[in-house]
């Protein structure tokens, strides 16, 4: 039977990539994403390729959307292979003062938050049980080396926190795996060119989805609680 993999925010950037290159290995793609309409020209161009893809509506800022998307997997399909948490948010500049910590406004934190730690943990949180269920699941949170404790870090204060919190929902799950085939890792992609990362990234997006698509398909026996960049260790 074909795996089935769910990509958040997958209608651009490295959620994008990542939905065609796990499309092109085989795998039936649920891309969620908050707009299905907008993206019609992007999944036309993928259905043209011969992939099988299936736009489903998502925002996962929001409780209900969550619980609603997650419904829906569980009537239509009733198990998930692979889990990659890829949607989220850089507005740390919108509070000026070159995202400086002492302008970051209350709003900002809480934004980043819900669509960077909260969307991630509630997903997982629902859609980790239909894995125990199958004993196989492979889940992807795509944190970044702006979240690293070991790391000095400074400025866009609401995004870091929440990738740091992101690292420790990839901890607390993988803590969950008692025995069955499933592997929960945060991976960094790099500097890459999306809408986020600008044009003077240092990578592309085929670089940048290389270690993520690496944790998506491992092995059984594949490390478990990780944090990774390009398949290697990266320090939390
Ligand atoms: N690019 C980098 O240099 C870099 C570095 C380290 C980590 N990352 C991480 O990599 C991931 C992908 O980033 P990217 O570079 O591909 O960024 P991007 O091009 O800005 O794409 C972000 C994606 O997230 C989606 N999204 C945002 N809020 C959402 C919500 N509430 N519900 C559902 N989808 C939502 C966007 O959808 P809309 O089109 O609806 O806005 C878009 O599809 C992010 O988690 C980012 O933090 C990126």
């Amino acid at each position: 039977m074909k795996k089935i993999a769910v990509i958040t925010g997958a209608n651009r950037g490295l959620g994008l990539a990542l939905t065609e290159a796990l499309a092109q290995r085989g795998y039936k793609v649920l891309m969620a994403m908050r707009n299905p309409d907008k993206a019609q020209k992007t999944l036309n161009g993928l259905m043209m390729k011969g992939f099988d893809v299936v736009p489903m509506k998502l925002d996962v800022s929001q409780e209900k959307s969550i619980n609603d998307f997650v419904e829906t997997i569980k009537r239509e399909y009733g198990f998930v292979d692979v889990l990659v948490n890829n949607a989220g948010i850089l507005i740390d500049s919108e509070d000026g003062g070159n995202a400086s910590v002492f302008k970051t406004k209350a709003a900002t934190l809480q934004k980043s938050f819900a669509t960077n730690t909260m969307g991630p943990f509630l997903l997982t949180q629902k859609i980790f049980p239909l894995m125990k269920q199958e004993g196989y699941g492979r889940i992807v949170n795509v944190s970044s080396s702006m979240a690293q404790l070991s790391e000095k870090q400074n400025a866009s204060a609401a995004y870091r926190i929440s990738k740091t919190a992101l690292n420790m929902v990839t901890t607390l799950f993988a803590s969950e795996v008692q025995g069955e085939d499933i592997c929960v890792n945060s991976v960094s992609p790099g500097w890459v060119r999306t809408d986020m990362g600008g044009p003077n990234a240092d990578r592309s997006v085929e670089q940048g989805i290389k270690g993520i698509l690496w944790a998506a398909t491992l092995p059984k026996g594949g490390p478990n609680g990780g944090f990774f960049r390009d398949g290697e260790p990266l320090g939390w």
